[in-house]
């Protein structure tokens, strides 16, 4: 085994070279990438080739795969049901316009969150694969930020740590899309996915680390009145995305890049949209709702 990590941040994102994931790995690779990503939560793996399958397949060996949405919803897809289109593209591969509905629902990816956190089991990692990437553009290049929720927990006054230690937030999708003024749910999602309840800080079982969990998605918190809830979410996301907490990964094609969502947040950025952006994301499942889990 010729795999080797160097840490782009000290402690936070390590970029993994010498394995070729498309094909099956023996189980000593998968333990020490599982070591990888519980040490710096973010891994960049360049130069891939995947398709969609030996992207599911890779992901597969860590766990059960999440449905996205759109896969679950009666709806025209581009890519299939297990894959997360994390594209500007339309079922006919050409782009979406400006008021595409499907792109206002993407455009809640802009915003810090971390993935299915309004699933009463979220998600876990996320594997996002780069096929076609924007050139740079005045607008921006479409980079994808992460920030470390555990730093971020760690660097908290201890006044905060203790006032937080049992809070539960509720997550849902519908608040993330409202925030940006899109109140169309597009899959169905108001039976499917009401808002579920997550501990604010969660311990990282791989690190033993304590790590704050919030996301655009959480809309207050159980037992507080509403604006002191959303103003307490607002200033733990402010603090754990200050420019220190955050890695800017700026994507080539042939990227895979993989993040625990249990100990991150992250968001996209704006591009020339008139060229296309095609990135491609499987996601496996946590098991268990936070709520069930040791704190
Ligand atoms: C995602 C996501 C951001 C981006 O795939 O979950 O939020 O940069 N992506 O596309
Ligand atoms: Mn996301």
């Amino acid at each position: 085994m010729s795999l080797q990590i160097s840490s782009v941040r000290s402690g936070f994102v390590g970029e993994i070279s010498g394995i070729d994931i498309a094909h099956p790995l023996d189980a000593a690779t998968i333990a020490a990438l599982w070591q990888a990503i519980d040490r710096y939560a973010v891994l960049v793996f360049r130069g891939q080739r995947l398709d969609d399958e030996s992207q599911m397949a890779f992901a597969q060996q860590f766990g059960e795969l999440e449905i996205p949405r759109s896969g679950q919803a009666d709806v025209k897809r581009r890519l299939r049901p297990e894959i997360s289109d994390i594209s500007n593209l339309d079922p006919e591969n050409h782009l979406r316009g400006r008021d595409d509905p499907r792109r206002f629902d993407q455009l809640g990816n802009r915003l810090w969150h971390t993935d299915g956190s309004f699933r009463r089991v979220p998600a876990c990692l996320s594997m996002l694969y780069a096929h076609r990437v924007p050139g740079p553009s005045p607008v921006g290049n479409g980079e994808t930020e992460f920030a470390d929720m555990r730093v971020a927990y760690d660097t908290l006054p201890n006044d905060t740590k203790s006032e937080i230690a049992d809070l539960v937030a509720l997550h849902d999708i519908a608040w993330s899309r409202a925030q940006l003024g899109f109140s169309q749910l597009l899959f169905g999602e108001k039976q499917a996915l009401p808002p579920v309840p997550q501990r604010l800080v969660r311990m990282h079982p791989g690190s033993g680390r304590k790590t704050l969990y919030v996301a655009a998605h959480a809309s207050e918190i159980v037992g507080w009145p509403l604006p002191d809830g959303r103003l307490l979410l607002r200033e733990l996301m402010e603090h754990a995305t200050r420019q220190e907490f955050v890695y800017g990964h700026v994507w080539r094609e042939g990227d895979l890049v993989i993040w625990d969502n249990r100990c991150t947040m992250h968001r996209g950025r704006h591009f020339d949209e008139r060229q296309v952006r095609d990135l491609r994301r499987v996601t496996t499942r946590d098991t268990a709702s936070t709520l069930e889990q040791v704190a």
